[in-house]
């Protein structure tokens, strides 16, 4: 492998579940209670050594609304990992995350690395949830599922290591 690695990361999921937050959070480490909807998608790197190795995240934040749907291909189809974002105390918008994983297992490339958020944990107290469900989902289609908050910054280094230290496993 080359010396510079370079993987291209997308995030998918529903509108509002925190796909934006979660990369700021993430990237710039703020976190904003009116985060705006994202239009089409944007678009930021980040540098991180894993295991003594340097490599670059270009992370695309995709817009999360169905109107935007059509742009998908677009984003994912040179995908080295998805990272698919739910809101916790909002089910609909897991049963999106099973929509996406069908359409890039159908679409995208074959060993794209895949993980699951859980985002919004820090509401976790305030409505029913069942977070076994979704892991098991997860483990079914290879992908390890955590717990976070883009707004208390907790889980979220996490789910970006396990990104990069899958991506250097292939
Ligand atoms: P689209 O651009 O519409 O696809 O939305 P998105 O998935 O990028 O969500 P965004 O990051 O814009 O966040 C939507 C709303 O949820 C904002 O008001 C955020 O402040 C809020 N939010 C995001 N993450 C969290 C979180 O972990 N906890 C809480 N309580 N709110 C969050």
């Amino acid at each position: 492998r080359a010396r510079n690695l370079t993987f291209k990361l997308v995030l998918l999921g529903d509108g509002r579940v925190g796909k934006t937050s979660l990369v700021l959070r993430y990237v710039n480490n703020v976190f904003s209670e009116k985060q705006e909807t994202t239009v089409q998608a944007s678009y930021l790197t980040k540098r991180l050594v894993i295991g003594g190795v340097p490599i670059t995240l270009s992370i695309w934040d995709t817009a999360g609304q169905e109107r935007f749907h059509a742009l998908g291909p677009i984003y994912y189809r040179d995908a080295d990992a998805a990272l698919l974002v739910y809101d916790i105390t909002d089910s609909d918008t897991f049963l999106r995350v099973r929509k996406w994983v069908k359409e890039l297992q159908q679409m995208a490339s074959k060993d794209i690395v895949m993980v699951i958020a859980a985002n919004k944990s820090d509401l976790i107290r305030s409505k029913k949830y069942d977070i076994q469900e979704a892991e098991s989902y997860a483990t079914t289609i290879g992908a390890k599922l955590f717990l976070t908050s883009a707004k208390f910054g907790t889980g979220i280094n996490d789910v970006f290591l396990d990104i990069a230290a899958r991506l250097l496993q292939k």
